[in-house]
């Protein structure tokens, strides 16, 4: 009997953490939000994305992150799209909490005025949305999405698209940041067009 080569499949154990088995592409940007008194967070996340094509933008984050806890009080947050070389910056915002709540690594991350919202953004980043909390989802398990809706947008000027511009010399030129769950990371520089049907429509 000629065996099918599904047969070579491993399939995988559900109870176990399933993301941890193999690598997937992700963005990583630096959420930015309001600290209860004077002082704003940023934490990195992986799970983001704009929801749809319209203004909307999305991340997966646990009620147990201050982010959660701040995004739900003031409503607000800012997202920073940071470039390769900034990654040990993104990384340090997930540097552990003090007894006291407080995060010193913070510190160390340069920040910029957002400039609707009450707001910091990642300095140096590449682009940088301010949105505005429009829901909160739970019930993923232990985590929720939390969706805004962007009120203002702003990027580097050498990562903008323009109409007479090639696309592969602006990836080199303004390379992007890629996370590759579970720990590794990647800078895209080198792009392919992508080979759309004759006809395709979004
Ligand atoms: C590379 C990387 C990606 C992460 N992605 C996410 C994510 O998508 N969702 C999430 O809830 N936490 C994610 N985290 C963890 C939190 O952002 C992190 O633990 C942070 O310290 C929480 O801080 P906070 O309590 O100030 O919100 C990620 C951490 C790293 C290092």
């Amino acid at each position: 009997m000629v065996q099918s080569p599904q047969s070579q499949l491993v399939s995988l154990d559900l109870s176990q953490p399933l993301w941890e088995r193999f690598f997937s592409v992700a963005p990583l940007v630096v959420i930015g939000t309001k600290e209860p008194e004077t002082d704003y967070d940023l934490a990195p996340k992986h799970m983001a994305m704009p929801l749809g094509w319209e203004n909307y933008f999305g991340f997966v984050c646990t009620p147990r992150h201050r982010t959660y806890q701040n995004v739900r009080r003031e409503k607000t947050f800012t997202v920073s799209f940071p470039r390769p070389e900034q990654i040990v910056l993104a990384s340090l915002g997930a540097a552990p909490r003090c007894d006291d709540n407080s995060k010193p690594a913070l510190a160390a991350l340069p920040t910029f005025p957002a400039s609707v919202i009450d707001g910091v953004f990642l300095q140096d980043a590449y682009l940088f949305l301010e949105c505005q909390l429009d829901q909160i989802v739970d019930g993923f398990g232990e985590n929720s999405l939390i969706v805004g809706k962007i009120v203002a947008a702003h990027i580097q000027p050498e990562a903008l698209r323009v109409s007479d511009g090639d696309d592969q010399d602006l990836l080199l030129k303004a390379p992007l940041l890629a996370y590759l769950p579970p720990g590794r990371y990647a800078k895209i520089d080198c792009s392919f067009s992508f080979p759309f049907h004759t006809g395709f429509k979004q």
